[in-house]
């Protein structure tokens, strides 16, 4: 926390933290693998990058550099002894200033670890979920930044997701305010059409996923054509398959979406093909995506 290591039972704020109240923070969410290469960090530089850019929208200068916060994080996994975990950096407006204006305040960085598994769990990554149109339209760029991952724009992937949950499905899918396909609450989607591949453009106020980014360079790399254009919801139940993709969730398959089977209601022989390639370029298994690997170096000071 701001520089210094700090045992978990003490990593506390104050109640009158600024971002507690208005949610004024950004974050990302990472994770790291044990590869064949030992533990490394699954596109860790890209992530900083878009904790950086979050914070640029929201007017937080982050006082520590990129490379200050990657370090940090290679030194916070060894010390800790984890060979595979979820790493959640967060950088928040902190205690000093109440009030709407948040300029005065401070900008505190934190950095947590923990083993944490696939969010949506083993099972649903084999088998595949079940999805829900949320009645919740995902946030708008006339009112907040969709390309920002920043902690009180949540709220919308809240609603939708207790929504969901309560109406006995495993995820949501949100439309954008125009009523294209958008997103999950956590993650991207794709669908597969016909032997071609959809998602989103950003244009549908999707958060720029790195999973994304990840998932249509191993699609094309495997011979499939990827088209970034608007989804129309009905295009969702006609799909041939559909998955979902997140750091947290990894590559999903999803079976079913307001109770139609997406074709055969299994995964897909493209989802399939996409979620074992991914997986191997997580775990190291393949040289191709060795740069998208950041190995975990033991710090001199910690070793
Ligand atoms: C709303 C939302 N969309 C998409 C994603 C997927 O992004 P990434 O693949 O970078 O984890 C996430 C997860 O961070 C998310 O919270």
């Amino acid at each position: 926390m701001n520089g210094e290591f700090v045992a978990w039972e003490d990593a506390k704020v104050h109640v009158l933290t600024h971002g507690l109240h208005y949610g004024t923070g950004v974050f990302e969410g990472i994770r790291a693998y044990d590869t064949q290469l030992g533990t490394a960090i699954f596109r860790h530089r890209e992530h900083i990058e878009r904790l950086f850019k979050s914070a640029e929208l929201y007017y937080m200068p982050i006082p520590f550099g990129a490379e200050e916060l990657r370090l940090a994080t290679h030194e916070l996994i060894t010390r800790n002894g984890l060979q595979a975990c979820y790493i959640r950096p967060i950088v928040f407006r902190g205690y000093g200033q109440m009030g709407l204006f948040p300029l005065e305040a401070p900008v505190d960085v934190a950095i947590a670890v923990w083993e944490w598994g696939a969010y949506l769990g083993e099972e649903g990554k084999r088998t595949g979920i079940r999805a829900k149109v949320s009645s919740w339209r995902r946030i708008s760029p006339d009112s907040l930044l969709p390309a920002s991952k920043a902690s009180g724009q949540y709220l919308n992937s809240v609603l939708a997701k207790i929504e969901t949950h309560k109406a006995g499905y495993e995820e949501a899918i949100l439309l954008d305010d125009q009523g294209h396909v958008c997103e999950g609450s956590g993650e991207n989607i794709f669908i597969v059409r016909e032997g071609r591949i959809f998602t989103p453009p950003q244009t549908a106020s999707i958060l720029d996923g790195i999973t994304r980014r990840s998932a249509m360079a191993i699609a094309a790399d495997l011979g499939h054509e990827v088209v970034e254009r608007d989804i129309g919801r009905a295009e969702l139940y006609l799909a041939d398959e559909v998955f979902l993709v997140g750091t947290a969730a990894e590559l999903v398959p999803v079976r079913e979406i307001d109770d139609h089977a997406i074709g055969t209601g299994a995964p897909g022989p493209v989802t399939v093909a996409i979620q074992a390639a991914y997986e191997d370029a997580l775990h190291g298994r393949n040289p191709r995506y060795h740069d998208w690997l950041d190995v975990v170096q033991v710090p001199s000071r910690a070793a």
